[in-house]
């Protein structure tokens, strides 16, 4: 990975250092600063990780100028068209894609977790009816600990693949229970002779009262819409499973901190954001007043489901995902609905303006997952748990690369203190 012919030289009160240049397989150098401190006393600073790598892996590649993202060497859109989730989880997990035999030997261990332990329904009792379904997928995943002992010891090889599949394979019952509960709905069991999307549309939307048909057409969609959010690199929620886990943490509080962290509306809550702005907006006529605002700088309103910190061209996911959507709406015949005219102006407008030219700023992969979400029949509050679960197998892939990784350490980044200098302490009645 060193690159021998390459070294930067970095002078420093009058001292110089020669910092290794590493090279990856694709992508910019890296500059290799581990030393750093122990040779010139220095840290680094970059708030935000915009130039920091944090670790090597293997798993995904994005080149954000170009608008490219690999997963294991495969492009996204090719995944999208040409494969489905479960394969495409198979390809993160163990690095390659599947033999037949491979695929279905996988796809029947993640069919035979679906189900959570039954005493696990009480736990999602004690939570109030209109509580988030992410408060509630943080509580209940974070309390898989509880319930699956002998998955827990991340040093054994083996429980960490059986968490890795308990992990994927329920993910859909905990994410469709959550709903259920917040509906007031009873709870669906899962139906091992459906594929993994059908599956989780039958956990949300079949009622014991009456028959549900899963339209295929749905189903790949809902399938597409999980294979698109299945890895993005280090993003903070994969960052944050990997700092948690690196303390040495089990793999069902680590998924939890993700979970928590991929709710923020900057990253995976941006879906249900987005589609609260479309609705806020309301009418075409009030876009202007909203663009607006977007520039406006004493305004802290941003156009959710624009932008993007590594895409800076377009966002390779949201071009599949339009055309998911077209085909979404035209198959339930509402080309016409308001919000979805709202968007494609919003779209439309804000592609031409220069403000959003200069910054780079498109419409990412929320802006379209959002509106066919909603097509599906989703409330708003379901579409960053519908994330998480499609991001638990990146999740996942990239906590078991780094168990696996022998230069494993701890997390723990430093700091540049601006605080107070060291100062006695002074009693109450003298301050
Ligand atoms: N609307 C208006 N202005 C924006 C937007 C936006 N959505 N995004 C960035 N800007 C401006 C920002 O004000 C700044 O302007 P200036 O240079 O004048 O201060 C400039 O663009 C750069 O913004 P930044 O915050 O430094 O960029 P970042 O890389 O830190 O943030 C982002 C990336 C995704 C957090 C941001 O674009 C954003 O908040 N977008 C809206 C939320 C969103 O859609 N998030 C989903 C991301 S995709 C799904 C996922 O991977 O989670």
């Amino acid at each position: 990975m060193t690159d021998t012919t390459k070294s930067a030289t970095l002078s420093i009160g009058g001292q110089t250092v020669e910092l290794p240049v590493l090279s990856p397989s694709v992508g910019p150098d890296v500059l290799d600063i581990r030393k750093l401190y122990a040779q010139a006393g220095v840290f680094t600073y970059d708030p935000g990780y915009t130039s920091t790598a944090s670790c090597d892996s293997t798993i995904t590649y994005i080149d954000g100028d170009e608008g490219i993202l690999l997963h294991r060497g495969y492009p996204i859109d090719q995944l999208a068209s040409k494969s489905h989730y479960l394969e495409v989880c198979y390809l993160l997990l163990y690095g390659e894609l599947p033999t037949a035999a491979q695929l279905e030997d996988f796809e029947t261990r993640i069919t035979r977790h679906t189900m959570i332990h039954e005493q696990m329904h009480n736990f999602f009792r004690g939570f109030r009816r209109d509580a988030h379904p992410m408060a509630t997928m943080v509580g209940v995943v974070g309390a898989m600990s509880a319930f699956y002992h002998d998955s827990l010891d991340i040093s054994d090889p083996w429980q960490r693949e059986v968490a890795s599949i308990r992990l994927i394979a329920k993910m859909p019952t905990i994410a469709a229970m959550a709903y259920k509960y917040s509906v007031g709905q009873p709870f669906v069991y899962p139906r091992n002779d459906l594929d993994y999307a059908a599956n989780f549309l039958h956990m949300c939307f079949s009622v014991p009262a009456e028959k549900y048909e899963v339209n295929p057409i749905l189903s790949r969609a809902m399938d597409r819409i999980f294979t698109l959010h299945a890895d993005h690199e280090q993003n903070a929620s994969t960052s944050t499973v990997r700092l948690a886990s690196s303390s040495g943490a089990n793999p069902f509080a680590c998924i939890a901190a993700g979970i928590a962290c991929l709710w923020g509306p900057a990253h995976g809550g941006a879906n249900q954001a987005c589609l609260e702005m479309l609705k806020e907006i309301g009418s075409v006529d009030r876009i202007p007043e909203f663009i607006a605002r977007a520039k406006d700088k004493n305004d802290p309103f941003r156009l959710m489901g624009f932008g993007h910190r590594v895409y800076k061209n377009f966002d390779p996911r949201a071009t599949v995902m339009k055309q998911s959507a077209d085909e979404v709406l035209d198959l339930l015949g509402i080309e016409d609905n308001p919000l979805l005219q709202v968007a494609k102006e919003l779209e439309r407008i804000a592609l031409q303006d220069e403000y959003f030219a200069d910054k780079k700023l498109f419409p990412n992969v929320d802006f379209y997952s959002g509106i066919i979400l909603e097509a599906m029949g989703f409330p708003t509050s379901m579409f960053t748990p519908i994330f998480a679960l499609s991001r638990t197998v990146g999740w996942v892939s990239q906590w078991k690369e780094m168990i696996s990784d022998p230069q494993m350490k701890i997390g723990r980044p430093r700091q540049l203190y601006l605080g107070a200098n060291q100062r006695d302490y002074v009693n109450v009645e003298n301050r």
